[in-house]
């Protein structure tokens, strides 16, 4: 006798995530991907906000071949770890950022983390349009579990996710949509909100991407 099956899940294909992003990054420009931006202003003036030294501990999950890593360079921060679960990703930023010692990087899988574990306490973590891709309470758990275990007493973190009026999906991919009081739940109490804004960042392409920014400090 067939035996019933009430769990959907089992039927949606299962999507090996570093080959997916992996061909992401080898299959297009940098410049064509609909999240890249030539400046990345807005998560600049949340970072300007933290009025961090130099020398501070900057995290950025997911960073992609993200801009952001290149501006924290030429504003001399000498201490940088850009994470990605995409190694072809991570090799464009680092042709791109050219030698130096001020960054550090970290193939890693945000939902399933061997080695981030293990970095130093951090002062601030940047996340632009990554935690969107965690569909399933345990990723998002294991996501906040790292937040939670890196971050230091009075330090940092800026969430930027696709807002409630944003895209269901990107990259082809199913994401969650967030709003500063869902993120704010996430992070628990032990964590204030310092900013907050909806933004819609438009892309060389023009394509329209709005956006939660949030800035919330560590008690
Ligand atoms: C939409 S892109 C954003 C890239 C970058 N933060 C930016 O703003 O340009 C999402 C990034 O998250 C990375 N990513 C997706 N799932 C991940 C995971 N589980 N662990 C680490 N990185 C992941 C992807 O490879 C991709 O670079």
């Amino acid at each position: 006798m067939l035996q019933k099956i009430d769990d959907e899940s089992c039927c949606k294909p299962q999507v090996n995530y570093p080959t997916h992003w992996n061909k992401v990054y080898l299959n297009t420009e940098i410049e064509k991907l609909g999240w890249y931006e030539n400046n990345p202003q807005k998560t600049v003036e949340l970072i300007e906000q933290c009025n961090l030294p130099k020398e501070a501990l900057l995290f950025i999950p997911g960073a992609g071949a993200t801009t952001l890593v290149d501006e924290l360079v030429n504003r001399d921060f000498s201490n940088i770890i850009a994470n990605d679960i995409s190694e072809a990703a991570l090799i464009k930023l680092k042709e791109r950022v050219g030698k130096t010692n001020a960054v550090t990087y970290i193939i890693d899988d945000l939902t399933k983390p061997r080695k981030l574990p293990q970095i130093d306490e951090i002062d601030l973590w940047v996340d632009r349009a990554v935690l969107h891709f965690f569909l399933t309470e345990d990723e998002q758990d294991a996501y906040f579990t790292l937040v939670k275990k890196l971050i230091k007493p009075k330090g940092y973190i800026i969430l930027v996710e696709f807002n409630l009026e944003g895209a269901k999906k990107c990259s082809g991919l199913d994401v969650v949509n967030y709003n500063e009081a869902m993120l704010q739940q996430k992070l628990g109490e032990e964590f204030n909100l310092i900013n907050s804004f909806n933004y819609t960042y438009v892309n060389p392409s023009g394509g329209e991407r709005p956006y939660v920014y949030t800035l919330f400090q560590r008690k």
